[in-house]
């Protein structure tokens, strides 16, 4: 049986995909917070390994490096690296962070294939009675159901044909107001919450131009709408 690391497997990311990669019969190895301290022991024996950055990573570069380096030292031939859809958008730091990222996984001398996933649709509150967003309501979006996610993280760790390769990832593209109408729910325009400057920055930019994703390469991956 394949053994493949999931690098933050522990968070909701990280759960779908070891979900997917054990549908497919394949061994998920999650690592979290405690695997860094040895990092090339946790890796050991793994032959492949999907690369999830902590939500909000102050450093995205200097965790993707390190654990670049650690997979080359543990011999693991394969990363899969888990970015965002638009990573070079100046607006929008944590994204800028996984455009550098994506730079070391092409130049990491690992055989790699990056994922540019659009915004989970897991991210919105469908429970009603409304949908509520900081942002536009009727802005465009390529929204990502995290089962989709693992799926075709699956189909790339463990399929040949996928090296080099970048390919975004949406399952639909739709707005908020619409998403809520299928639900039966109305959307409804917030404030922003102020968690984070960079959130906010995120905010901004969805509210002027969404993060529209085409679904396309999902599709190809999956056979299947
Ligand atoms: N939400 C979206 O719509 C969306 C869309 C596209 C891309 N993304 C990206 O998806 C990624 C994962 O998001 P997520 O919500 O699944 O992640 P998450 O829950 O914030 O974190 C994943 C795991 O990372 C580990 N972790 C936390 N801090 C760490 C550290 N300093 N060093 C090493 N490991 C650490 C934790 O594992 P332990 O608790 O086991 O230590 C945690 O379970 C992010 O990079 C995000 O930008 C998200």
């Amino acid at each position: 049986m394949m053994r493949i690391a999931v690098l933050g497997g522990h968070g909701k990311t990280g759960r779908a995909v070891a979900a997917a990669l054990a549908d497919r019969g394949a061994e998920a190895v999650p690592l979290g917070r405690d695997a860094w301290p040895d990092l090339p022991g946790a890796l050991a024996g793994c032959g492949a390994a999907y690369l999830i950055a902590p939500n909000l990573h102050p450093d995205e570069p200097a965790y993707v490096g390190e654990a670049l380096a650690a997979m080359s030292a543990a011999g693991v031939a394969r990363v899969v690296y888990h970015s965002v859809a638009s990573p070079y958008v100046p607006e929008m730091p944590h994204h800028l962070g996984k455009a550098a990222s994506e730079d070391l996984v092409r130049r990491s001398g690992l055989a790699w294939t990056i994922l540019q996933p659009g915004a989970y649709v897991q991210n919105l509150d469908l429970a009603g009675p409304s949908v509520s967003v900081p942002y536009d309501v009727d802005a465009p979006f390529g929204l990502l159901d995290l089962a989709d996610l693992g799926a075709a993280a699956a189909t790339v760790l463990l399929e040949g044909g996928h090296e080099g390769a970048t390919y975004e990832l949406a399952s639909r593209q739709v707005t908020t107001r619409q998403l809520a109408a299928e639900a039966g729910l109305t959307a409804e325009r917030v404030a922003d919450p102020g968690t984070h400057p960079w959130l906010t920055a995120m905010f901004g930019y969805y509210d002027r131009h969404g993060l529209p994703v085409g679904t396309l390469p999902l599709r190809a991956l999956l056979g299947r709408p």
